[in-house]
């Protein structure tokens, strides 16, 4: 049997370790302008590697690209560092990733589209893209038509995924589409020649094309119309608020500008 004071003692002890348990636990908090985050100091984002010049390891190992230094704008307004979450793309367009807590915003060179608005909040568009057809620099391929019989490969889960699916179907063509997890899985495949041709957004093309000259051709694009938006968990109105006040100074003073030399290059002309 414990005395009076062994049990005060086990009682202070198991205070002590609940605690601790707490503290080890983080649920995150609120800035002081009243931005909820999932992890105390920092805005965590999550996002699907390698999606270059919007995302990628550098050298060292570190997470950088346009994309990056845009969400850097967000996490430096409310007083917090950048943490990034690499994880696979559906979680991110789906909204799972925001709705479990894995991380505060997505930031993955992500086009804003009706179905993707149904369950996940948008922030302003800031970046237009297009999507392109990229063919082993020689191969005199620049319509789908011609790959009658081949393989063309795009990324699983994107809207060129979803565009060549519909070309496909809609002008019966006899391609058979393969898809693949992440772009340099996509990019690994049409360098060896397991697709005949591949789909992706036309930056990412260009910047493989920089990274790796003559390798590579862009043979023909396809103009979506389509623009990136960083997003948020639905209703999440107060991160949303700070995203798009981030994005709209950086464009207002030259920020943006500045990162888009350094990352994309050449703005096309108006
Ligand atoms: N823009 C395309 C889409 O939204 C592709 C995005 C892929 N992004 C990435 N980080 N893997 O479907």
């Amino acid at each position: 049997m414990l005395g009076r004071t062994g049990k005060a003692a086990l009682l202070a002890a198991a205070m002590t370790l609940a605690i601790t348990g707490c503290a080890k636990e983080d649920t995150g908090g609120t800035t002081a302008s009243g931005v909820p985050l999932i992890k105390t100091g920092a805005l965590t984002t999550c996002t699907h590697l390698p999606y270059a010049p919007f995302q990628s390891k550098d050298t060292a190992g570190k997470v950088v690209g346009f994309d990056v230094a845009l969400i850097d704008l967000v996490a430096t307004k409310l007083g917090v560092t950048q943490e990034i979450v690499d994880t696979p793309f559906e979680g991110i367009k789906s909204g799972a990733d925001l709705n479990s807590g894995k991380c505060d915003v997505a930031a993955a060179g992500m086009t804003i589209t009706d179905e993707r608005k149904k369950v996940l909040d948008f922030s302003d568009p800031y970046f237009d893209a297009t999507q392109a057809l990229a063919v082993v620099t020689g191969k005199e391929v620049t319509t789908l038509e011609q790959l009658a019989g081949k393989r063309l490969g795009v990324q699983g889960g994107t809207t060129g995924e979803d565009y060549i699916k519909a070309q496909v179907a809609e002008k019966k063509l006899d391609i058979e589409v393969v898809s693949f997890k992440d772009l340099a899985a996509l990019q690994q495949a049409l360098a060896t020649n397991q697709v005949e041709a591949a789909v992706n957004d036309l930056p990412v093309w260009n910047e493989y094309i920089k990274a790796n000259p003559g390798k590579v051709a862009v043979a023909a694009g396809f103009d979506t119309g389509e623009q990136y938006g960083f997003a948020v968990k639905k209703g999440n109105a107060a991160l949303l608020k700070a995203v798009n006040e981030a994005i709209s100074k950086a464009k207002s003073d030259g920020t943006y500008d500045k990162l888009y030399a350094t990352w994309i290059g050449a703005k096309p002309a108006a």
